[in-house]
């Protein structure tokens, strides 16, 4: 039986909880032996819950415990994440996380940290919650020269753009809505500011270009947000044929990086055009392949849990 730990019991955690539970005989099938929840990290209590025992604040119960070798973060943020992931890394244990700040501003360090203890930093959940993008891009699509991405990363801002664009809801209303869905971030300025699409398209960009994307930083990105975005907007870019959708794209010309996070207007021919509510796309083109688009849910707490638990998987079957 492998015994794990989960960081942060909020929407994404308490998914992946969710689904080592309701799935355990299909997961222990798969990887040849069960998953057991062995502690919990948590600030709050959760009275009532089944895994109410399981809950602690004190980091070191997990760090400590040597039964412990896989944990999934799911906390936020990156203090104290940062110290923590570090901390579980250097004794030994595997990390896979959802958080997309922690791997765009140190995931090459933490993937040689793992290297170097023998351990890994796993991360398919960071960047558009169920699609699998992460492992496609740097295995099944490694014998490519990428030469471009360009998607809707973003669950939140999808789901607002839509329901303004097709229902004429208010963008403070919508967004109080997936806010209750679980879509949002903590601070949903993070979405609709652009930043949470800035750091996945930073994450695939170092990903997909090698040693071009090395150094691409997010806080280089030139970053827009949907909060200039009217209802009259919208209606004028449906009276013209468009729809407008919230846009990352990274490209490679003449060896160099450029990335931009940018609210656009998309012909409703688009395939980009159709991906509506919190829904994401990512258009990826390769040398070899050309384009290859992945699709589907970008938020919400099973669609995420799902690439953690898929993350764990990986990690025991090896
Ligand atoms: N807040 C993020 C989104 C969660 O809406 O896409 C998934 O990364």
């Amino acid at each position: 039986m492998v015994q794990v730990a989960i960081m942060g019991f909020g929407t994404v955690g308490s998914g992946a909880y969710d689904i080592l539970i309701e799935n355990a005989e299909g997961i222990s099938q798969n990887c040849g032996q069960p998953i057991n929840v062995k502690r919990i990290l948590d600030l709050r209590q959760f009275p009532g819950h089944p895994a109410e025992a399981l809950v602690t604040a004190n980091f070191e119960d997990i760090l400590n415990d040597s039964e412990i070798t896989i944990v999934a973060e799911a906390m936020g943020g990156t203090s104290p994440v940062y110290e923590f992931t570090k901390a579980l890394l250097m004794a030994g244990k595997s990390v896979v996380t959802s958080n997309k700040e922690m791997v765009a501003t140190y995931g090459t360090e933490l993937i040689e940290l793992a290297k170097k203890h023998g351990c890994k930093y796993l991360f398919e959940a960071s960047v558009c919650a169920a699609i699998p993008i992460i492992h496609p891009l740097t295995q099944c699509l490694a014998a490519n020269t990428i030469t471009e991405i360009k998607g809707i990363l973003n669950g939140t801002t999808n789901y607002i753009l839509t329901n303004m664009q097709k229902n004429g809801e208010s963008f403070d209303a919508v967004l109080k809505s997936a806010q209750a869905k679980g879509y949002a971030e903590r601070d949903p300025a993070s979405d609709v500011e652009g930043h949470d699409t800035c750091r996945k398209i930073a994450i695939l960009a170092w990903l997909a270009f090698g040693e071009h994307g090395k150094n691409v930083s997010w806080t280089d990105i030139p970053t827009t947000g949907i909060t200039q975005i009217t209802l009259a907007d919208l209606q004028k870019a449906d009276e013209d044929g468009c729809v407008i959708k919230l846009i990352g794209h990274a490209k490679l010309e003449n060896n160099k990086v450029t990335c931009k996070v940018e609210p656009m207007r998309i012909p409703k021919d688009s395939p980009l055009a159709n991906i509506d509510g919190v829904y994401n796309a990512v258009l990826v083109t390769g040398n070899f392949t050309g384009d290859v688009m992945f699709y589907g849910q970008g938020a919400g707490k099973l669609a995420t849990g799902s690439s953690i638990v898929g993350d764990i998987m990986r990690i025991v079957r090896k």
